[in-house]
């Protein structure tokens, strides 16, 4: 059974602590988009910094780039965008709603008279299911014909693919070598959902690594390896995570093999990235539509060779929903709940919230100095309405590891208090040792 009550809780959680609201909320909303607040932009933010730590900055051997998000039409023919990215749709003819022909809520087969309506319950009103292309079409240029057809990119892929020679012989790389970008993919999604899982924008963190033919199976277990490996560094519980290997009928059209990185969601076990081998098949399609060849010249072997892909593919919103997901937790504390999000340090929004315990005795002037010093190397924020309780709760709603606190001793001793998030435990520390503190803190202990 769905854990549909953790979803609401979250979903509300969101909107009141500024990490995800509705777009266009006051005109009544736009279906599945969705707009990231103050707070998760920032987490947002932490997410794809660290996958470009981990697959740009890191390696010698990936470069990065950033491709525009309109391309040339012909690119979504060759890679098969045109001819074969549609879902089966079908209409009730009662209701005027829309579903995909495969939702397992239709009991019976539309167009049927036995097929029945999940929403208004009658029988034979659904259309026998008509294919329906899940690309965002617009028009390039004052004429809306279809010679000015532009589609909005629905994967960050392709830019990569067409970019693979200038990447090569501009970054003096050899193969083996990859490709990252973070980017923007829009697909007309017929039954979008569960918040920011399944969107009509989101944002894609993709890496195509191109390797020599034969070599590809070796380069595609290591990378479910490392990928996962990142899934675990932050923080997600690892028995919430499998890997979900695709059977011949699921795969991609252009995949020889594929696995997903799943995650337990309280609506199930879902996709967060997939892992494909995608052998030659996008290299060579667009090779053929563009009449380029784009073959790599081995020096070392002396050997011509489209060069094999292993792609790793996910979804920064999709990876955004699941720290939050994961880190939701209530508990009881003094007859009160206690509501917390358990961000590992490396992805909190907030690291350090600053407070005076009281507004007086010189409190607020020590606090504001702490906060503009520490603000220089850790994002903080700043708190001194209400009981100190209180504000300690506001972040661990928003998961800031660690408080700080100026009271009566600091003016005395130079020491504050540091309460932590987890465990509400709360140490003395010495002024001077604050920030090598909590560095060590955010970067070792959690
Ligand atoms: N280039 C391969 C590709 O796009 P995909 O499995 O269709 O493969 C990869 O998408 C990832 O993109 C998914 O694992 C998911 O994280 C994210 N994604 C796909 N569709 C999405 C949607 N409608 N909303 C949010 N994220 C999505």
């Amino acid at each position: 059974m769905a854990d549909t009550s953790l979803m609401d809780k979250l979903v509300s959680l969101c909107k009141r602590r500024g990490f995800v609201f509705q777009s266009s909320e006051i005109y009544g909303g736009l279906g599945s988009v969705w707009d990231y607040g103050p707070l998760g932009v920032e987490l947002k933010r932490n997410v794809k910094d660290r996958w470009w730590d981990a697959m740009v900055h890191a390696r010698d051997d990936i470069e990065g780039l950033d491709a525009a998000i309109l391309m040339h039409p012909k690119v979504w023919e060759a890679s098969g965008h045109v001819a074969g990215f549609t879902d089966p749709l079908v209409d009730c003819r009662q209701c005027k709603n829309r579903f995909r022909a495969d939702d397992p809520r239709i009991k019976g087969t539309p167009g049927q008279p036995d097929a029945q309506c999940p929403v208004c319950g009658t029988r034979g009103s659904l259309t026998e299911p008509r294919m329906f292309n899940l690309m965002f079409k617009t028009f390039m240029g004052p004429v809306e014909d279809s010679a000015a057809v532009v589609y909005l990119r629905p994967e960050t892929a392709q830019g990569i693919y067409v970019n693979y020679l200038n990447v090569l012989q501009s970054s003096r790389q050899r193969i083996p070598f990859g490709i990252a970008q973070i980017g923007k993919a829009f697909r007309n999604e017929i039954t979008p959902g569960n918040f920011i899982f399944r969107t009509r924008e989101f944002e894609q963190m993709e890496m195509q690594f191109f390797v020599q033919p034969g070599t590809d199976s070796e380069w595609f277990d290591k990378w479910r390896e490392w990928r996962m490996e990142w899934h675990r560094s932050l923080g997600l519980n690892p028995a919430r995570l499998q890997w979900h290997q695709h059977s011949g009928s699921e795969l991609a059209h252009y995949a020889r093999a594929a696995f997903d990185v799943q995650y337990q969601f309280p609506f199930g076990w879902q996709e967060i990235e997939g892992i494909h081998n995608r052998g030659d098949f996008d290299l060579s399609r667009h090779q053929e539509y563009s009449g380029k060849k784009l073959e790599y010249f081995d020096q070392a072997q002396n050997q011509r060779y489209l060069p094999y892909i292993v792609e790793t593919s996910a979804g920064a919103d999709r990876v955004t929903l699941t720290l939050l997901v994961d880190a939701y937790r209530e508990e009881e504390v003094e007859g009160e709940t206690r509501v917390v999000l358990g961000f590992h340090p490396s992805v909190a929004p907030i690291k350090t919230g600053v407070f005076p315990l009281v507004k007086k005795d010189g409190m607020p002037e020590l606090a504001t100095t702490l906060y503009h010093d520490l603000r220089k190397q850790l994002s903080c924020f700043y708190d001194d309405s209400g009981a100190i309780g209180r504000r300690y709760r506001r972040m661990d709603e928003a998961g800031t590891p660690f408080g700080v606190t100026v009271d009566g001793e600091t003016t005395m001793n130079q020491t504050v208090t540091v309460r932590h998030r987890d465990t509400m435990q709360q140490d003395r520390v010495a002024l001077g040792q604050l920030m090598p503190y909590l560095r060590d803190k955010l970067n070792v202990d959690y």
